[in-house]
């Protein structure tokens, strides 16, 4: 290892025959400008070079190599499988037990496909490819002054070749040509929402609203204030939604999460006193930052965690963020209980589920 004037370091040993002999700890430079420790540890060096058993034993070598092909074969078997689920679980009726068998079986089709990709290579590198150590010349990241000015030279020589710089009215007209081509993608993206509906009004509304009751997702068994016990979660989804026409569509927005917490643990803004029952309370379950289901509840912080991106929401504070990429509050639905003691919305949420961005339309 030797570090030249201008404080880079450059290493030149290579061959694992060196590693085996430790490198005396040298340290170059100009006299009076090195600071050399009295103490300072002696370089141990790389341990010596350990042959694999694949290196050494023929039959082994084999061996590695059959479980690598057979973990290839193994996730070419799970790409088909992926297809096959797809096709023999279509999820167009909106049943959701199809939708779970096919989540379920697209889902270990593309589990072993991956895998089956990602140990076998990992395999391959490690147990067969070459087991040669190797040591990188450590450079320094800017170019030497030479190659700059060399590459400024070629770009002004592109630029007066090419006449990007002079003809203004080309290259200004190839600049709107470039900012225009990726219109027509936002005006086809467009298209993928419901044609005869706006999608800003079927976003910001959901089956919620004064009544419906609160049911189990998915039996939809609806839920007594009693049940809910200090500490305990609900997946909650509105009275009537497994039999609603876009089921998936409804519950996208409308699934919820239901919490019991002491009365007194609460701090709510005055305007949303009569939001929760009794310290039970009701939050959307749709993360605010992309749309993910929050559903990790930590009962002990009262902390709701989204497992996308780790944001987190503290329910004692109307589920503020505490953490992460979210950027607003979980919607809270005002819930009350009807005559029989079932648990019941008071209204649709006051604001727009989701990801934060459908707010600047409402
Ligand atoms: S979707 Fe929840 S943190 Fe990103």
């Amino acid at each position: 290892m030797a570090q030249d004037d201008s404080g880079s370091v450059e290493l030149t040993e290579t061959s694992s025959t060196a590693l085996e002999h430790p490198v005396e700890d040298e340290r170059l430079g100009d006299p009076g400008t090195a600071v050399i420790l009295s103490d300072a540890p002696v370089n141990p060096g790389f341990p010596p070079h350990r042959p694999r058993l694949t290196d050494t034993d023929p039959k082994q070598n084999r061996r590695t190599e059959r479980t690598i092909f057979t973990l290839f074969y193994l996730s070419i078997a799970g790409s088909v499988w992926a297809i096959a689920a797809y096709l023999a679980f279509p999820i167009e009726s909106g049943n959701m037990h199809d939708v779970r068998l096919s989540t379920m079986f697209i889902g270990l089709g593309m589990v072993l496909a991956l895998l089956g990709i990602g140990i076998g290579a990992v395999h391959w590198g490690k147990q067969l490819m070459v087991d040669h150590e190797g040591i990188d010349i450590r450079h320094p990241v800017r170019g030497t002054d030479e190659t700059r000015e060399r590459s400024i030279e070629i770009f002004e020589q592109a630029n007066e070749e090419s006449g990007f710089g002079r003809r203004t009215l080309i290259r200004n007209s190839l600049i709107g040509a470039l900012v225009a081509f990726p219109l027509p993608a936002v005006v086809l993206f467009r298209g993928l929402a419901p044609q005869d509906q706006d999608p800003i009004k079927d976003l910001k509304y959901t089956m919620w609203k004064k009544g419906v009751r609160l049911t189990k997702d998915p039996t939809g068994l609806p839920i007594k204030a009693s049940d809910v016990t200090i500490g305990s979660v609900f997946h909650v989804i509105p009275d009537g939604l497994n039999d609603a026409e876009d089921m998936l569509d409804e519950k996208a927005k409308a699934a919820v999460l239901l919490m019991r917490l002491k009365p007194e643990e609460l701090h709510v803004s005055p305007d949303r006193k009569d939001w929760n029952y009794h310290g039970i309370v009701a939050y959307s379950k749709i993360c605010t930052h992309v749309g993910c289901p929050v559903a990790l509840y930590e009962q002990q912080t009262h902390h709701l965690l989204c497992p996308c991106h780790q944001s987190q929401f503290d329910i004692t504070h109307e589920a503020r963020v505490i953490f992460g990429p979210a950027g607003r509050p979980l919607p809270q639905l005002p819930i009350t209980v009807d005559d029989e003691g079932y648990l019941v919305a008071q209204s649709d949420f006051h604001e727009p589920v989701g990801p934060s961005f459908w707010e600047r339309n409402s």
